[in-house]
């Protein structure tokens, strides 16, 4: 498996542009099941994930066009067998999008249970409870998650709690459904935006997002489009933590700061300078970095995804930090491997306290998912020596070229791939 090498200790400076937001790619792409013509995307991420899904709708018999790295077409019309393929289903959460996009087109889906970043349990019930709420029935059977509905009626659908998953199937299974459709207690974050934007323009009546309470009124045709899709928030707010942890000084590029506010002011009140544009943030450090306490919270809260890296920014900040990710069961599973580097962390529960140290060393270590990945490329570069990551793959699904982007701000990160001896690396 590829892994990546890094020698740590040069500040970040320059620019770096943004992609294309992974978790609204996911489904979007997932959507175009939903629309009676082809579509064109932009400003696609090429990420792994993108990769399988459109590899899901492709093997589903989907017409799958790729006009250049970033922008493909999509016509989903001859798509006969509505049934996702087990292993594809299984890498990745954003598979459970097609239980919605086939139950709204077809009334009928059959997925594996979807698989994803090991963040704890990952149930779907709040999925189950939306698509029951419209008329189907479920069963669970072999690990695939069968639906089926002799018709698909608008009604008022109530999470338990913010579920950003649970909120998109919500929208694929009503968007085609008979009569108006109420989901309350809907999750805000800027994909749902976006998703709702895309369905919009091809005809649907979706009103409401980003606020927790959106109305649908089914329609029966849903137009080709040509359609692009946001800058990647969490990508972004991984260059301005990069950016303040290396002590560099960096423009990141087609953002849209309104996305970013929550990250933002989080690195204002440890010391970090962050300057705002129209569509870029100006990222440095002049002081010393200091303590705080972080909780994550759904959108407009401080994002869970953002939640690894910016610990690892805190492991040198001056005094003891206090870091509670409750959103899933366990999202400190990178810590273990920030301790083989020097940090200073004690994990109870959902909770971590984070000692400041005067720095990092390099060491070997293991992503276990994206956002940890992520967090452990960022600490390969602000610690001293080599840092060696395996697992690589994880930080791929959701990261365009990420060493590329690193490289062009100067950092020191190679790729090596495992038959070729790691000296040569270094
Ligand atoms: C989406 O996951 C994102 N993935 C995650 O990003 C992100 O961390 C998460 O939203 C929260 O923002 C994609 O968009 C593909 P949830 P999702 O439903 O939809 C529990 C990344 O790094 N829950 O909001 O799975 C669930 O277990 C990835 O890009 C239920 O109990 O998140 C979790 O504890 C990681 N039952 C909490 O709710 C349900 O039916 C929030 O989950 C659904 C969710």
């Amino acid at each position: 498996m590829d892994k990546f090498v890094i020698n740590g200790g040069f500040p970040l400076k320059g620019e770096v542009v943004i992609s294309g937001a992974k978790n609204a790619a996911v489904a979007i792409v997932a959507a175009t099941i939903l629309s009676d013509e082809p579509c064109v995307l932009e400003n696609v991420p090429e990420i792994s994930d993108i990769g399988i899904c459109l590899k899901i709708l492709y093997e589903m018999g989907a017409g799958v066009r790729i006009i250049d790295k970033n922008t493909m077409r999509i016509d989903t019309r001859n798509i006969s067998d509505p049934v996702v393929p087990y292993e594809l289903a299984r890498s990745m959460r954003a598979s459970s999008y097609f239980l919605g996009t086939l139950l709204g087109r077809f009334h009928r889906a059959d997925v594996p249970m979807p698989g994803g970043c090991d963040l704890g349990d990952r149930p779907i019930d709040q999925h189950l409870k939306a698509f029951n709420a419209l008329g189907a029935k479920h069963t669970i059977d072999g690990g695939v998650v069968s639906l089926r509905a002799d018709s698909l009626l608008g009604n008022q659908i109530y999470f338990d709690f913010n579920t950003v998953g649970g909120t998109i199937n919500a929208i694929f299974a009503a968007v085609k459904a008979d009569g108006l459709t109420v989901i309350e207690n809907a999750a805000k974050e800027p994909h749902i935006v976006d998703l709702a934007n895309f369905l919009n323009s091809m005809g649907a009546d979706i009103m409401g997002a980003g606020t927790d309470v959106i109305k649908i009124r089914g329609v029966k045709r849903l137009k080709g489009v040509t359609y692009a899709i946001i800058p990647d928030q969490i990508e972004a707010g991984t260059y301005m933590v990069a950016a303040a942890a290396t002590k560099g000084d960096v423009f990141i590029k087609n953002v849209i700061p309104k996305h970013l506010e929550s990250i933002t002011a989080k690195l204002r009140k440890v010391g970090v300078t962050v300057e705002e544009f129209d569509e870029s943030v100006h990222v440095f450090v002049e002081g010393p970095l200091m303590k705080t306490t972080l909780k994550t919270l759904p959108h407009p809260g401080f994002p869970t995804d953002m939640q690894p890296q910016f610990s690892t920014l805190l492991t040198v900040a001056d005094g003891a930090s206090i870091v509670t990710d409750d959103i899933f069961d366990n999202r400190f599973r990178y810590v273990s491997e920030l301790r083989r580097m020097g940090a200073d962390i004690t994990v109870d529960g959902t909770t971590a306290v984070i000692q400041g140290v005067s720095g990092l060393t390099g060491a070997t270590v293991r992503a276990s998912d994206l956002r940890a990945g992520a967090a452990l490329v960022i600490a390969g570069m602000m610690a001293s020596g080599t840092t060696v990551i395996e697992n690589i793959f994880h930080i791929e699904r959701g990261y365009e070229n990420i060493d590329d982007k690193l490289r062009g701000l100067g950092a020191d990160i190679k790729r090596v791939t495992d038959y070729e001896p790691i000296r040569k690396a270094i």
